[in-house]
Formats: C-alpha cells, sequence, structure tokens
C-alpha cells in the first residue's frame, strides 16, 4: 500500500478549477489541462470533489447516480482520459463517495416514491401524520430533517437539504449497492476515495426526540459505524487503498478507532474542531475572534492524541465547506503573504497528512460579496433567509455571510489576473473573488518569493525529510496566547516550529535548538531575530528549525 504518511493531497472543487469549453463551469477537462500545475506544486493525489450526475442543489453531494459523470463536467470518456493523464505524472486521484445519502432524484427514491417497498428500505421512511415529524432533528442546512410525502403518508430524514435522502445503512442490500460504486471505480483504476460524512450513516434502531440538541448526538458516530465502515473495506480491498472519512462533530477516540491499522478501517480522518475556534457558543452564524488558545489547545489534544492511540489526521485548514483561511486566522491585507505562508508552515510540520485546497496555495481570500444575489450556496441562501426572518438586521447577515458562507471558497481559481481569472472565457456560475487579484498562478509561479513558491518547498521538504512525515510531536510554549510551538523528534533529529498567529510582536524563549540548529524555513524568507530575551517574532511570522 502507499505510504500515505509522505503523500500531499491537493483538493480540486471542479467546478470551479477551470472551464475547458467558457460555458462558465469547470469541468474535468480542465483538470487535465491542469495537472502539470499540480504536479509541479508536488502534490500526490488529486481529490476531486463530486462529478456524478446531480440536480447540483448542494453543489454534486446530491448524487443521483454514482456510477456516471455528469454532462456538465463532460464525459465518462473525460475521466478516463483524467486518470490516465495523471497516472502519467505519477498523480493519483482520489474520489468523492457520497454514501450517507442520495440525491431525492436517484432512481432508488424515484423507486422509493412510486411505492416500491424494496427501495423505501434503502432509505429512512417513518409512517406518522402530516402536522408531526417523527422527531425534533433539525437539518444541518437548516429547518426539520423530515420531510413529508402526502402520497405516501410517510415521512424520510434527511439530515442535510430536503433533496439529499438519508441512505438506511442497516439494509444489506444498501451496503452491498455502496461496495458496488467502490468497486465499479476501482475496476476504472481509482486507488483513494474519500467518504462525506461517513460517520454519519449509522442511525439508531429506535427514533426518539432530542431535549439537548440537535439530534446529532443520536447518529454521530452512530451506534454501528466502526462495524459498517470495516465491512465496506473488507469487502472491496479498501484496505490497499488511501482512504479519508470526513467525521462530523466526532471524537478523538473514535478518530483513532477508525484510523488505527489493525481496525482496518480508514487510512486517515478529518475533523473539525479547530475550525469551530471563531464560532460564537459554538454556532457558526454567530461571530467571534479565533481564540487562539483553544486553536492551539485543540491541535495540540488531537495531534498527541492520535499520535498516542496510533492513529492519523489529515491535517488542513480550507477545503470547500470553509473560508478562506488567510482571511480566517491570518490578515489578507497588510500581512498577506506571511500569514499565508506561517499557516501553511505551522500545518504541513505537524503529524498527519496535509490537504491544500484549490487556491490556497496562492494565498486566495475569502470572496468579499456585498449582495445576497452573488451567492450560489444552499446553505448560505438558507441562512440567509432564517437569519433576516428571525429579525436580524440584514447588515449584520450579509457581514455573516461575508465571514462564513461556504461560497467563499467556491470563487473560481485564480490563473491570472484577467476579470475572470483565467478560470472561463465566458461568465462565471460564482464571481471571482472581490480581493486580491495578485493571488493568482501566473504571478506567484515566477515569483521565488511567492506563497506558491513556499508551499512547493514545503512539499518538497516532506519528501526529504522523514521526521516530517513520521517524527513523534510535542507541544511547546504553552502559555504564550497567540503562539503556536511545536517540537517533532525522530532518530536523534529535531525539528522546532514556531508560530505567530498574532499582528503583534511576539518574544518567546529560544527553542530553536541551543544555536546548533539550521533555520529551514521562515515565512518572512529570513532568519528571525535571535536576542538573549529569547526569539523575537514579527507579526504572523512562523520559523522552523532543523537539528
Ligand atoms: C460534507 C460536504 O463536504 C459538504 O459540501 C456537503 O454539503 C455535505 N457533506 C453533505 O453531503
Amino acid at each position: 500500500m502507499d505510504d500515505f504518511r509522505n503523500k500531499v493531497v491537493y483538493q480540486i472543487y471542479p467546478k470551479s478549477f477551470r472551464d475547458s469549453n467558457g460555458d462558465g463551469v469547470g469541468d474535468l477537462r480542465g483538470v487535465t489541462e491542469k495537472l502539470d500545475y499540480i504536479r509541479a506544486l508536488g502534490a500526490d493525489y488529486i481529490w476531486l470533489t463530486p462529478f456524478f450526475p446531480s440536480p447540483q442543489r448542494d453543489n454534486g453531494y446530491d448524487v443521483a447516480d454514482y456510477c456516471a459523470v455528469d454532462p456538465m463536467f463532460g464525459t465518462m470518456a473525460d475521466m478516463e482520459e483524467l486518470l490516465r493523464e495523471a497516472e502519467k505524472r505519477g498523480v493519483g486521484l482520489m474520489l468523492d463517495m457520497v454514501f450517507n445519502h442520495t440525491s431525492t432524484a436517484h432512481r432508488w427514491f424515484r423507486l422509493a416514491l412510486a411505492g416500491e417497498k424494496r427501495y423505501q428500505d434503502y432509505y429512512i421512511f417513518r409512517d406518522g401524520p402530516p402536522d408531526a415529524p417523527p422527531t425534533n432533528w433539525q437539518s444541518k442546512f437548516g429547518g426539520s430533517a423530515w420531510e413529508y410525502v402526502p402520497g405516501l403518508g410517510k415521512w424520510y430524514l434527511h439530515l442535510f437539504d430536503v433533496t439529499q435522502a438519508d441512505l438506511n445503512w442497516e439494509n444489506p442490500a444498501v451496503r452491498e449497492e455502496m461496495k458496488n460504486v467502490i468497486r465499479f471505480w476501482q475496476g476504472k483504476g481509482v486507488r483513494a476515495f474519500r467518504f462525506d460524512v461517513v460517520n454519519l450513516i449509522s442511525k439508531p434502531d429506535t427514533f426518539e426526540n432530542d431535549m439537548e440538541g440537535d439530534g446529532r448526538r443520536f447518529y454521530t458516530d452512530g451506534p454501528r459505524i466502526h462495524e459498517h465502515i470495516r465491512e465496506l473495506v473488507r469487502d472491496t480491498g479498501l484496505a490497499g487503498a488511501v482512504t479519508v472519512g470526513e467525521m462530523s462533530s466526532t471524537s478523538l477516540d473514535h478518530c483513532v478507532r477508525y484510523t488505527q491499522p489493525q481496525n482496518g478501517e480508514l487510512s486517515m480522518t478529518f475533523s473539525f474542531h479547530h475550525l469551530k475556534v471563531d464560532y460564537r457558543n459554538g454556532d457558526k452564524w454567530q461571530l467571534q475572534p479565533p481564540d487562539l488558545t483553544r486553536l492551539r489547545e485543540l491541535f495540540e489534544t488531537w495531534q498527541t492524541g492520535m499520535a498516542r492511540g496510533g492513529g492519523w489526521n489529515a491535517l488542513f485548514w480550507c477545503n470547500h465547506d470553509q473560508p478562506r483561511v488567510v482571511s480566517r486566522f491570518g490578515d489578507d491585507g497588510r500581512y498577506w503573504k506571511e500569514s499565508a505562508k506561517m499557516l501553511a508552515l505551522c500545518l504541513h510540520l505537524m503529524r498527519g497528512t496535509p490537504y491544500i485546497y484549490q487556491g490556497e496555495e496562492l494565498g486566495m481570500t475569502n470572496a468579499y460579496f456585498d449582495r445576497i444575489e452573488q451567492y450560489r450556496d444552499v446553505e448560505s441562501v438558507n441562512y440567509f433567509r432564517i437569519l433576516t426572518a428571525s429579525g436580524m438586521d440584514r447588515r449584520q447577515v450579509m457581514e455573516i455571510l461575508r465571514a462564513r458562507s461556504r461560497d467563499n471558497s467556491r470563487t473560481p481559481m485564480q490563473w491570472n489576473d484577467t476579470p475572470n481569472a483565467g478560470f472561463t472565457s465566458g461568465t462565471p456560475w460564482i464571481g471571482v473573488s472581490q480581493r486580491n487579484p495578485g493571488a493568482n498562478a501566473e504571478a506567484e509561479e515566477k515569483d521565488a518569493s511567492s506563497i506558491l513558491s513556499f508551499y512547493r518547498r514545503l512539499i518538497r521538504l516532506r519528501k526529504t525529510h522523514p521526521i516530517i512525515a513520521r517524527g513523534d510531536i510535542r507541544f511547546l510554549c504553552q502559555d504564550q496566547p497567540g503562539v503556536i510551538a511545536y517540537r517533532r523528534a525522530l532518530d536523534g533529529a529535531e525539528l522546532t516550529v514556531i508560530c505567530n498567529f498574532t499582528a503583534e510582536e511576539i518574544t518567546v524563549p529560544d527553542f530553536s535548538g541551543r544555536g546548533e540548529a539550521a533555520l529551514l524555513l521562515d515565512s518572512y524568507e529570513r532568519p528571525p531575530l535571535i536576542q538573549a530575551s529569547g526569539i523575537r517574532l514579527t507579526p504572523f511570522e512562523g520559523c522552523a528549525f532543523l537539528q
């Protein structure tokens, strides 16, 4: 099996990556066109978010057919060409398996609605009167998690959009269908898979109201979750593949179990606790500045906890659901370059497999849209409605969306500084970010001090210094607010990383290694100032020393 520990994964959201035919929507041929860019970056795998036939209510996470290509992204022949061309360059494809739910446009759901009992058992239908949903559970996109079907006199469960019906994993026939999907793509040569919200697939036997929350405690890391994953892996030979599970509101203990090699489950997991440190009262729709102490503590808990348990983290700041990290934990104005590099350095040198989301390597920023009509995301549009209906001032709602909308990461990839950023010759399906056209591939490829060059260097370092992939980890400097510092160790070597997450100068004790250590990287591209009192870090400075 490929050793996933020294690999780097590049995430592509095809809809926004590169449009090859001028219809305003990115496509598979667009990805093939840009393979050399990814190869030059040094990534080993491309995680492609869903390109399967879909009504696109949730941009492809509402799958209507798992084994085909949506014409909007191209054809199966385009997909096969992409696979072949990627392979030639030593890049693997990681496909996104959305197995918690299907679109209500899926054939199975349509047959269920037509009254076929066999397919009703593929989903979670419950009898009940039209005015009383079976439980009070809430959808993650707002509103009730149940939808009534008058023709059947039944409700169905949808943890996400009303057009994303949850599958019934207790039905062995559903589990077989899912295995066949994996086998289909394995047959095409795919060797890596990402599993969407996979820790939500195991629902309880009985459904009850949640008097404390939105229902998630009943189905998150649910009763038979490990069993289901093990069975899927065992029966499809996935143990030989690179796999990552997206784990919603999960726990460290479960993630250790999901990824301990002896358990036969997954290679690694995504968890999200570190991306909630700017949620007030744990609520995504209430703003607060990032709690940097909490961020440091969470990294320490997850890094050392997974290491102790023999588990493995997927490391990430950004994806298609998250705001851009440089706008969120960095400074996308004055310290744009320095903070983007510091954030990259801090994450890539931790213990785990790093994921880079398209454009992150360029320092792309949030969208800075100022009109609701510019937004496309179903969650953003729903919450705009919910928050304004609750009486919140419209301007305040727009400010929240500017910080939190998933569209912040879905603006077109910036290939150059032309008006459509080189993404399309047509009209893009979503507008280009309104900030920093300088964050583009053409400009950064020519500049040795660019954010892109820094990411390339970080990836090369992982391949040349085994300590990055395999070293132990211990956190330093636990009581200095705004600083995240840690030390990796392997076979007598030490790698020390110190990062200033603030716009202030900070002096930390000299952890660099008693004068014998060599500077490996610095987000200012020069050594930090080392004085008798310690290391003086300028705003958003991050540095790494090797000894
Ligand atoms: C997580 C995906 O990353 C997100 O984009 C999607 O909306 C939900 N799962 C539902 O599939």
